[in-house]
């Protein structure tokens, strides 16, 4: 049992941060670098995809404070993050931290929760960009037969001579009194375009991150235009039409349906469950600690800086959204294109969706960055095959690492829907938050003495809340996501007692492997 608890020594931790040479992970991201990693992994399917359907289903234009409440929620576990980081900036992220101060138990079940904020979060967000891809395309005449366009279980019907996903038309055929069931229909097996999408961005990840992360600036920089431009432009149409906000504004919070959960303030904290979504992300940028220049001083400015920016740029896009269209009228994915046809620019819907595009592309690629990171370190400590942290001798990146994950991301994008998909990230990443933030704590009582080149405020107060609001927004998801995350927890165990503690390094009492 005490073997299970073992912790890896900080000072072989620090060592391997501190190696060098050509069986190394470059380091070569500075502050803005870090930051703009961060945006890229934080804006994506959430402000796209989820703002509009948050407001129509749950809080209406008090979706702004649902953002303010989830934003609170991830500025704690964001502080410690950013003093864990600083203080240990190796590949590996929670799964390092907790193996640092919790022992290797925790630190693999951490480790392999996390493959459920990277892993299922690119490929919900590769859910969702194919959504818009399909869209787009529909646009140009472009169009997939139904099975090769969605997920197994999906539905399509027959309407107007096109097979439309149902769920998009939905509204459509009600306002038109046409009762779905009465047309043709056919259902998804396998969603080629998810696919294809995680395999364009594993094959740009195994070229190498700095390509990887010149490439995530240009996208990241897209994706920001389009905001500000829909921010810009929406906001001058409110400031000349005020009738708009006096209108679509009243009430900011709309009444309680008597349901819990629906409108009034219980709705502002469900639509703060489900908007966490948005925010996921601001934590990957802990796992290029080790492809940081000056990890100490950068890694709280890329973690921090990343998720302030996008709370402000977040609650600006929701005001402006609601003021400009009803939120009764939202519950549909392209709400950012329909908000800003409202203004009667007529390229800003391209815009939109060509941004949304882009923009999730880059958390794709981040989120898959940050996967075979922590893959990476795990091999290092012999808990996961040697393969995953075998580097390229020429693009130096954890490549089969990266393919390996990058094979089985793709799979679950084609086949399992994306609110399961969302709703798996946004648990497992919940469960991280607070493991981190425990270790923060444990490790502050544990060793004071230690060099903290950032601290979290507030001690213990920060983690003590960070763990609090995490745990809420775990309660508010739905009894069978607790079912799955449990046997993905079982399933992590078995492999740890099957294979991982027989080849445990810390438990041998050796360093870590050299990646080769
Ligand atoms: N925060 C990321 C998104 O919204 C995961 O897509």
């Amino acid at each position: 049992m005490s073997k299970l608890l073992l912790t890896k020594p900080l000072d072989t931790i620090m060592h391997e941060s501190a190696e060098t040479g050509e069986h190394t992970l470059k380091r070569s991201l500075g502050a803005t670098a870090l930051i703009s990693l961060g945006i890229g992994a934080i804006i994506g399917t959430g402000i796209f995809v989820l703002t509009g359907p948050t407001a129509a289903r749950y809080a209406g234009p008090g979706v702004v404070y649902s953002f303010i409440v989830a934003a609170l929620g991830c500025v704690f576990a964001g502080l410690c993050y950013a003093e864990f980081a600083a203080m240990i900036p190796v590949a590996g992220s929670a799964y390092t931290y907790g193996y640092a101060t919790l022992g290797e138990i925790f630190a693999w079940i951490i480790g392999w929760d996390l493959v459920l904020e990277y892993a299922f979060g690119a490929a919900t967000v590769c859910s969702g960009w194919s959504g818009y891809v399909l869209s787009l395309g529909q646009d140009f005449g472009l169009r997939l037969p139904p099975e090769l366009a969605g997920t197994p279980g999906s539905t399509f019907v027959l309407w107007n001579g096109h097979w439309e996903f149902l769920g998009r038309v939905a509204a459509k055929l009600a306002q038109a009194g046409v009762d779905p069931s009465t047309l043709p229909q056919r259902h998804g097996v396998f969603n080629l375009i998810a696919f294809v999408g995680i395999m364009v961005v594993t094959l740009i990840l195994v070229v190498g991150i700095k390509e990887s992360a010149n490439f995530n600036s240009v996208i990241v920089a897209v994706k920001l235009i389009v905001l500000f431009i829909f921010i810009g432009i929406g906001g001058f149409m409110l400031m000349h039409h005020p009738e708009l906000p006096r209108v679509n504004w009243h009430p900011f919070v709309p009444a309680n349906t008597g349901a819990f959960g629906e409108f009034g303030w219980s709705g502002v904290l469900r639509g703060a469950g489900v908007i966490f979504f948005a925010y996921i992300g601001f934590d990957a940028v802990s796992t290029a600690a080790q492809e940081a220049k000056n990890p100490r001083r950068d890694m709280p400015i890329g973690i921090l800086g990343s998720l302030v920016g996008c709370t402000i740029l977040y609650i600006l896009v929701a005001l402006v959204l609601t003021g400009l269209v009803n939120y009764r009228y939202l519950n549909i994915p392209d709400s950012l294109a329909v908000g800003i046809d409202v203004t009667g620019v007529k390229w800003g819907s391209l815009l939109v969706k060509l941004g949304a595009l882009g923009g999730l592309t880059s958390t794709m690629i981040v989120m898959l960055l940050g996967q075979s990171r922590v893959f990476f370190s795990m091999s290092k400590d012999g808990l996961l095959p040697k393969f995953f942290s075998s580097i390229h001798p020429k693009f130096r990146t954890p490549w089969i690492s990266s393919i390996t994950v990058g094979l089985v991301v793709a799979v679950f994008a084609s086949t399992i829907p994306l609110d399961k998909l969302g709703e798996m990230t946004s648990i497992g990443t919940l469960l991280a938050f607070i493991i981190v933030c425990a270790g923060v704590w444990v490790l502050r009582k544990r060793s004071p003495e230690l060099q903290r080149p950032f601290r979290a405020p507030l001690m213990p107060l920060t983690p003590i809340l960070g763990i609090l609001i995490s745990l809420a927004m775990m309660l508010g998801l739905p009894l069978d996501t607790w079912l799955r995350l449990f046997i993905w927890l079982a399933a992590g165990l078995v492999i740890y007692f099957t294979y991982s503690r027989y080849h445990s390094r810390v438990q041998k009492g050796l360093q870590p492997q050299q990646p080769h």
